[in-house]
């Protein structure tokens, strides 16, 4: 789970998907962004933690209009991938795709009937270091999905320091905000999810202790106090194995994904609790046909 490789991306892709659709409902995406384009009509966006540009696919169709985006990533690995995930993703869905060389074109209609084109072009900076290089003043919409959580507050205070200046629009999506449950439950699953969750607040390489499920509550404070409209809404996965039908081996493969990486992370966290944890995963793995498990997450949206 912390490896971010490419398999784990898409692995999780259609529960992030499900778990924004029911957020969109409630954020309603294209009011807020409404009248925010710039002189030539069009909306710039950063991406920040692109991974391989889930971000983009789910918010450049439910945006819709003229869209220009910026990918930043440091895996050179992911940016790769980038093309070809969006290529797959628009034959899928219907749009059009088209590459230029380092130029990527991706148009077409999205389920509320909006039309969107989006140029998109990748970056690959060391986001922790290298912040202040990025064209805010540039930019309507700073985003991010599922990287919040892994952020120190002092990263997050200089990222929003930036935007903030610049006037951008601010989406963070997917930030794990520290309710997990488990259906049927068992009685150790508080003792891991607590040492999984100070495994979670351990530097994640921006600058200090991650702020993990205090992220976005960290971040709503800090832009309500700066005068910006902030909205919120739950975004969480629900990884539900007990289900047969067609979700299901992508269901039981995330779930078992996150009961090694949950029990992985809870025994570097707390080795005295070591054998426990190994009878957790145990009993989690033989119940997995069972199971289901939800995972709270935020979206957040800031407008100036
Ligand atoms: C959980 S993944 C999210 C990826 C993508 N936003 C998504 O929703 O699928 C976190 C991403 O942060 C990126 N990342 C981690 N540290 C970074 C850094 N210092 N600079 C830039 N990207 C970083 C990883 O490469 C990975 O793509």
């Amino acid at each position: 789970m912390n490896g971010f490789t490419s398999d784990w991306l898409a692995l999780r892709e259609p529960f992030d998907r499900a778990a924004r659709a029911a957020a969109a409902a409630t954020l309603d995406l294209p009011s807020l962004i409404a009248g925010r384009s710039a002189e030539d009509g069009s909306l710039s966006v950063i991406d920040l933690a692109c991974g391989t540009g889930a971000n983009l696919r789910e918010l450049a169709p439910r945006l819709g209009g003229t869209q220009r985006w910026r990918l930043i990533d440091h895996d050179p690995v992911l940016l790769n991938a980038v093309a070809p995930a969006l290529a797959g993703w628009a034959s899928a869905r219907g749009h059009r795709f088209e590459q230029h060389g380092d130029l990527l074109h991706v148009e077409g209609r999205g389920e509320n009937g909006l039309a969107f084109a989006a140029a998109v072009q990748t970056g690959r900076l060391d986001l922790a270091r290298d912040l202040n290089t990025l064209p805010f003043a540039r930019t309507q919409l700073v985003t991010a999905s599922a990287l919040l959580d892994l952020v120190s507050a002092d990263w997050l205070r200089a990222l929003l320091d930036q935007a903030l200046a610049a006037r951008c629009a601010l989406l963070f999506a997917l930030n794990v905000d520290g309710r997990t449950a488990w259906d049927p439950a068992d009685d150790h699953d508080e003792l891991v999810h607590a040492a999984f969750a100070a495994h979670q607040r351990r530097d994640k390489g921006f600058l200090g202790p991650a702020l993990g499920g205090q992220a976005v509550e960290q971040a709503a404070l800090w832009l309500g106090a700066a005068g910006y409209r902030v909205r919120q809404a739950d975004s969480d996965w629900i990884i539900d194995a007990s289900q047969p039908g067609p979700s299901h081996p992508a269901a039981a493969a995330l779930q078992r994904a996150m009961i090694e990486g949950m029990a992985t992370a809870a025994s570097e966290q707390a080795p005295d609790n070591e054998a426990a944890i190994r009878a957790w995963r145990q009993r989690r793995l033989a119940l997995l046909e069972r199971s289901c498990l939800r995972v709270g997450h935020t979206d957040l949206i800031a407008m100036p």
